[in-house]
């Protein structure tokens, strides 16, 4: 097994009461994107500035590129690109006078820079308004510009701390698509923080799950899906009574029957036929137009990982 290009040994950071980050021990290996999946407040943030060597841990340790994140942390900002919740372009100059100033600070020669603006600007349909001031950009378009500043400088990893936050579905759709090209070109490792279920699914080959600052799983997104959410039948119809779904419930091969939208849904412990289902269902009084069958999303998996913490 190769070094993973993210290690980290119960690392843990409080604020005050507050455990934001809590004995977090992950490894990330290079060349995939992984997607670092939590809700608000479940300490994603506070990882990636862990990473970054921004804030000191109060407990364990972070190797990052093979440099110990609070004694190499000059290190580790010289060899990464970040895009952090606040994006940081300068407003007041044009999108190429921000990327040439950044490849300025890491020292690159104007000659690759300018061919390094093109590259990238091209790449994500900015190059014609290359001379724009950033500040009257909208914001996909700044936060393309923020992405573009990331990997400008050739980094082995980056982090994006939640690069859609605020967008529209169609903006984020158009951002994720320039992303997955972008990072699969570059063959840069990816630390994403997300709370977006549908980003995790379209872009990482693994997922973190954190929740106030634990961490819960981690897995491919399909592994996540078999080890929480079984297969499913959706049965439409009507006439589905309380009693169809407790009789539903004594089934062995039913892990979990209930009433969504006037819809049964059940989730099974394994696939397997459903037809006695069915007749049960009809037997007891329901009518049955239509049989839909299919995996768990990531987002049922999620909500269900979020239900079973809180137990
Ligand atoms: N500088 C700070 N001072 C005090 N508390 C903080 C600080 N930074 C983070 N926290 C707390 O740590 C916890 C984790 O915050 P963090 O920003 O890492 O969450 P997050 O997963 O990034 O959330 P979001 O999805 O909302 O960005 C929260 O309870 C937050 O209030
Ligand atoms: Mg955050």
């Amino acid at each position: 097994m190769p070094e993973p290009i993210i290690k980290t040994e119960h690392l843990s950071r409080s604020f005050g009461t507050i455990k934001a980050v809590d004995d977090l021990s992950l490894e990330v290996p290079a060349g995939i994107v992984f997607g670092f999946l939590g809700p608000n407040g479940a300490g994603k943030t506070t990882t990636i500035h862990l990473l970054l060597g921004l804030l000191d841990p109060t407990r364990g340790n972070a190797r990052v590129l093979g440099y110990d994140s609070h004694d190499q942390a000059g290190e580790i900002r010289a060899r990464c690109g970040a895009l952090l919740e606040f994006a940081g372009l300068y407003e007041r100059l044009s999108a190429e006078d921000n990327l040439d100033l950044y490849g300025r600070i890491y020292h690159m020669p104007a000659p690759d820079r300018r061919a390094r603006i093109k590259e990238l600007l091209t790449h994500l349909d900015l190059w014609d308004r290359r001379k724009d001031r950033v500040g009257k950009w909208s914001r996909g378009m700044k936060q393309k510009l923020a992405v573009a500043r990331a990997l400008f400088h050739h980094p082995p990893l980056i982090f994006l701390d939640e690069p859609t936050a605020g967008f529209d579905p169609v903006a984020a759709a158009a951002l994720r698509n320039d992303l997955a090209a972008l990072v699969g070109r570059e063959g840069v490792t990816v630390f994403l923080n997300t709370h977006n279920l549908t980003e995790a699914e379209k872009l990482c080959a693994q997922v973190g799950v954190i929740r106030e600052g634990k961490l819960l799983k981690v897995g491919n997104p399909d592994e996540l899906r078999m080890n929480t959410g079984g297969p499913q039948a959706e049965i439409v119809g009507h006439g589905f009574s309380e009693q169809t779904l407790s009789l539903l419930r004594e089934r062995p091969e039913v892990a979990h029957a209930e009433l969504q939208n006037s819809h049964i849904l059940i989730e099974l412990r394994k696939e397997g036929e459903i037809g006695p289902l069915v007749s049960l269902i009809v037997q007891s009084g329901g009518e049955v137009e239509d049989i839909r069958r299919g995996k768990a999303s990531l987002e049922d998996v999620f909500l269900t990982m979020m239900e079973e913490e809180k137990k």
